[in-house]
C-alpha cells in the first residue's frame, strides 16, 4: 500500500472489525436460539441455507485470531456481543458461559495492546423476542438497556467505546421493509415502527451505560451515497427520498433529535403514537460517530409504486463481488457532511469498509491486490477528508476474517485472513499483509 501510518494523525487509530454470529459459531457455548437461525432454516432466503452455527469457531479460536490482529500492528478491535450467548431467551436468566466468554475475550485484547471497541447488537436478535414481535415492539427498548446493563456491568470498566447497534438502517428498513435480513418482512408499517424503535433502543441503552458512569459512548451507521440516475427533477426528488430513508432518518434522530420531512411524508401515519416524546432520549449527547461505508446507489423514481417510488439504477463504476459499485469519494463526502450537518467536532471513526471478493488459495497464498486497491482507494479519501476538517479519529477495516455474510452464506470473502470453512485453516491473504506493511515497520 502507498499509505502507511505516517499519512494520518499521530492518534489515529487502525482497526478492524468483526461480528460475534459472523464469527464466532453461535452453536457453541449454550447460546440461545436468534431469528438468524430461523431465517436461515427457511427456505430461499440464505444461499444454500447456511447459518452461522459454526462459522469460523471463534468462539475457540478467539487466541489466535487475536494473535493476527495484533501482529499486523492494529491498536484496535472491533466486535460484538451476541445478546442470545448472554441471554439465551433475551430477558431472564444469564448464560454464564457467554457473559464469561466476553470476558476472556476482552482480557485477551487487552492482553495484546488492542482496545476493546464494542457494538452491543449486531443483528443477532433472540427467537424468543422475536416471537414478541421483535423491534416492532415498543418494549424492545427497555429489553434491550437490560441486557446492556448485565453485559456492561461485567465489561463496562475495560471498553475503549461501545456503540448500542450496528447499523440501524439493516436493522429496520432492509429487514422489515425490503424483507432481505432476518426476520425478512416486507411490511411498512412494521419498518416504521423498526425505524423508530431502533433508535429508542440506542437511546435507552446510552442512558443505562452513562448511568454506569461509561463514556466512550457512540452509534455506528451505514452510509450509501445517493446519486440521482439522470438529471430530472424526478430522480433528485427520488435520490433525496433514499437518502432521506438511509442516512438522515437516524442521523437526524440521533443529533438533531428530529426525522426528516422527507421522510415522514411517508412514515408518519405508522409511526407508534408518542414517537415525539422519545426524541430527546434518542438524541442525548454522544462521545463519538461511526460511519460504515462500501458504495453508492443509483437511484431514479419509480411512479408506478407505492411510497417511497423508487428504482434502483445499475451503475457504470467498477463492482465487487456483491455487485456494489466502487466509489471511493463517496467516503470522503459523508465524512466532510456528517461534520457539518450533525456532529461538528465529534469525533468520527470510520467503523467498516472493505470489499468482498471471490479469492482463492493458490499454492498456499491468496492474493487480493483487488482489496489492497479498494482499501488504498478509500484511506486516501479519509485522509483527504481530514485535510479538509473531518475530525476522523480512526478507520476500522471489515473484516478481519472470511465469515458468514448474511444471507449470501459463506461465499462473499470479505476478510483480511481467508478461511477454509471446512478445515476452518486461516491464511492471511495479500492484503493482511499489505495492512501490516502499512503499519509497522516490522512488516515493512
Ligand atoms: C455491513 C455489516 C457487516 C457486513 C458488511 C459487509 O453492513 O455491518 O456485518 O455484512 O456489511
Amino acid at each position: 500500500m502507498k499509505l502507511t501510518r505516517k499519512d494520518f494523525p499521530e492518534d489515529f487509530i487502525f482497526g478492524t472489525a468483526t461480528s460475534s454470529y459472523q464469527i464466532e459459531g453461535h452453536a457453541f457455548g449454550s447460546a440461545g436460539r436468534t431469528h438468524w437461525d430461523d431465517y436461515a432454516a427457511t427456505p430461499g432466503n440464505v444461499s444454500r441455507a447456511e447459518d452461522g452455527g459454526r462459522a469460523c469457531d471463534h468462539y475457540h479460536r478467539y487466541p489466535e485470531d487475536l494473535d493476527l490482529v495484533a501482529a499486523a500492528g492494529f491498536d484496535a478491535y472491533r466486535f460484538s456481543i451476541s445478546w442470545a450467548r448472554v441471554l439465551p431467551d433475551g430477558r431472564g436468566a444469564v448464560n454464564a458461559e457467554g457473559l464469561d466468554y466476553y470476558d476472556r475475550l476482552t482480557d485477551a485484547m487487552l492482553e495484546r495492546g488492542l482496545a476493546p471497541y464494542a457494538t452491543l447488537y449486531h443483528w443477532e436478535l433472540p427467537s424468543a423476542l422475536a416471537d414478541l414481535g421483535g423491534w416492532r415492539n415498543g418494549d424492545i427498548g427497555d429489553w434491550f438497556a437490560d441486557y446492556t446493563e448485565i453485559v456492561m456491568t461485567r465489561l463496562g470498566d475495560r471498553m475503549a467505546t461501545v456503540a448500542p447497534i450496528n447499523e440501524p438502517w439493516c436493522v429496520a428498513w432492509l429487514s422489515h421493509f425490503m424483507g432481505l435480513q432476518a426476520p425478512g418482512i416486507r411490511d411498512i408499517r412494521a419498518a416504521a415502527r423498526a425505524m423508530h424503535h431502533v433508535l429508542l433502543a440506542h437511546g435507552r441503552a446510552t442512558q443505562v451505560m452513562r448511568g454506569l458512569g461509561m463514556d466512550g459512548l457512540g452509534g455506528v451507521f451505514n452510509l450509501e451515497w445517493s446519486n440521482p440516475a439522470d438529471d430530472s427533477e424526478a430522480s433528485r426528488l427520488a435520490a433525496a427520498r433514499y437518502d432521506g430513508i438511509y442516512n438522515r432518518w437516524f442521523m437526524g434522530g440521533v443529533f438533531k433529535g428530529e426525522y426528516p420531512a422527507i421522510v415522514l411524508e411517508g412514515l408518519e401515519p405508522h409511526l407508534p403514537s408518542g414517537w415525539q416524546d422519545d426524541m430527546a432520549l434518542i438524541s442525548q449527547p454522544l462521545d463519538w460517530c461511526g460511519i460504515n461505508y462500501y458504495t453508492r446507489k443509483n437511484i431514479a423514481a419509480d411512479p408506478r409504486a407505492p411510497w417511497p417510488s423508487l428504482a434502483d439504477v445499475p451503475g457504470v463504476l467498477p463492482k465487487t463481488y456483491m455487485d456494489w459499485e466502487i466509489y471511493p469519494e463517496g467516503l470522503h463526502d459523508f465524512l466532510i457532511r456528517t461534520a457539518r450537518e450533525y456532529t461538528g467536532d465529534l469525533p468520527l471513526y470510520v467503523t467498516e469498509n472493505g470489499m468482498a471478493a471471490h479469492d482463492d488459495i493458490m499454492a498456499g497464498e491468496c492474493r487480493d491486490p483487488h482489496r489492497i486497491d479498494y482499501y488504498e482507494k478509500h484511506l486516501s479519501q479519509v485522509a483527504r477528508a481530514i485535510a479538509g476538517g473531518a475530525p476522523v479519529k480512526g478507520y476500522f477495516a471489515w473484516s478481519l476474517l472470511d465469515n458468514y455474510e448474511w444471507s449470501f452464506g459463506y461465499d462473499k470473502r470479505f476478510g483480511l485472513v481467508h478461511v477454509d470453512f471446512d478445515t476452518l485453516a486461516r491464511t492471511p491473504k495479500g492484503s493482511y499483509h499489505a495492512m501490516k506493511a502499512a503499519l509497522t515497520e516490522a512488516g515493512r
